[in-house]
């Protein structure tokens, strides 16, 4: 499918996604939105597809919600239209592994749509923040959520009451971002790292993410039981046969999804 705003490319098992509105720093304007929440469902169709990257450009991941298209609207129509809800939950609702590869800023939605992919990767040049206090409003796709969670009380009230950036150093330091690497080496390192993800079987991927998400929808004790559950059902898959057995003979394991 064309897209206006974005670029999918998929390789081998992995689908690359890269924003692309680069006169705009490729702000989440509405067309950027619905086209993003399109592919990613797409991609989480494709039986093909076993990963995806989410990326933007080398200056930004993505600066934001558009400014200039949002100052235009009412609170009637953001209420009654649900303003970014819909796609918010279609990219949430992806059940495939989703890498974020953010170099330069990650802003507002920004931050938000990387902090909705499953971890992110960073180049030394990202800037990450939510300066939504800025603008008079607050951040609309998750932020004052899963910034929370992911750099706890102090850090996240601290970006987003002062609306100040926090480069990668920092972002690594916190928790944010699995790892840093430098710039040049940044899609390598997400595409590696996703297509080390294309490798394993499906049925435990697909596990791990639901286990870890309910991570944080449930007390501890009902995590654990659904980890458990999850673990003990994986029994009845020849990929744990088959996984166990490479091990044992010492070879690299063939999994098939079944
Ligand atoms: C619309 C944007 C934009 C945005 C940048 N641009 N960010 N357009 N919405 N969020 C445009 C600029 O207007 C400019 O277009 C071009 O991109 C380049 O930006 P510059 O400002 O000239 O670049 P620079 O001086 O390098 O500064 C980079 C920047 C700055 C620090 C990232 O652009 C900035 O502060 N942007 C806004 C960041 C922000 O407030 N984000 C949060 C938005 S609210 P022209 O045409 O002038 O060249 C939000 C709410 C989320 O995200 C709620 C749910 C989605």
């Amino acid at each position: 499918m064309a897209y206006k705003t974005i670029v999918v490319e998929i390789d081998d098992h992995v689908a690359l996604i890269r924003l692309n509105r680069p006169d705009a720093l490729n702000a989440l304007n509405n067309t950027l939105l619905t086209e993003l929440a399109d592919a990613v469902g797409e991609a989480d169709r494709n039986e093909k597809v076993r990963c995806i990257v989410l990326t933007g450009s080398e200056k930004a991941f993505a600066a934001g919600a558009d400014v200039k298209e949002m100052s235009e609207r009412t609170f009637v129509e953001a209420f009654t239209r649900d303003l970014f809800g819909r796609e918010a939950t279609a990219i949430e609702k992806c059940r495939k592994p989703v890498i974020a590869a953010v170099a330069g800023y990650a802003l507002g939605g920004g931050c938000e749509l990387a902090m909705m992919c499953d971890f992110i990767i960073a180049a030394d040049t990202a800037k990450f923040g939510q300066p939504e206090i800025n603008l008079g409003i607050v951040a609309g796709l998750g932020g004052t959520q899963r910034l929370t969670r992911a750099v706890g009380k102090s850090k996240a009230m601290d970006m987003h009451l002062t609306g100040r950036f926090m480069d990668a150093a920092e972002a690594e330091r916190s928790g944010l971002v699995s790892r840093v690497v430098p710039a040049k080496k940044l899609m390598e390192e997400a595409l590696s790292a996703a297509q080390k993800i294309a490798e394993k079987s499906q049925i435990a991927t697909l596990a791990v993410k639901e286990a870890v998400d309910r991570s944080f929808e449930t007390t501890l004790a009902e995590g654990i039981l659904h980890e458990r559950r999850l673990f003990h059902a994986l029994f009845a898959s020849e990929d744990q046969t088959e996984g166990m057995a490479a091990f044992l003979e010492k070879r690299e394991a063939q999994f098939r999804d079944r």
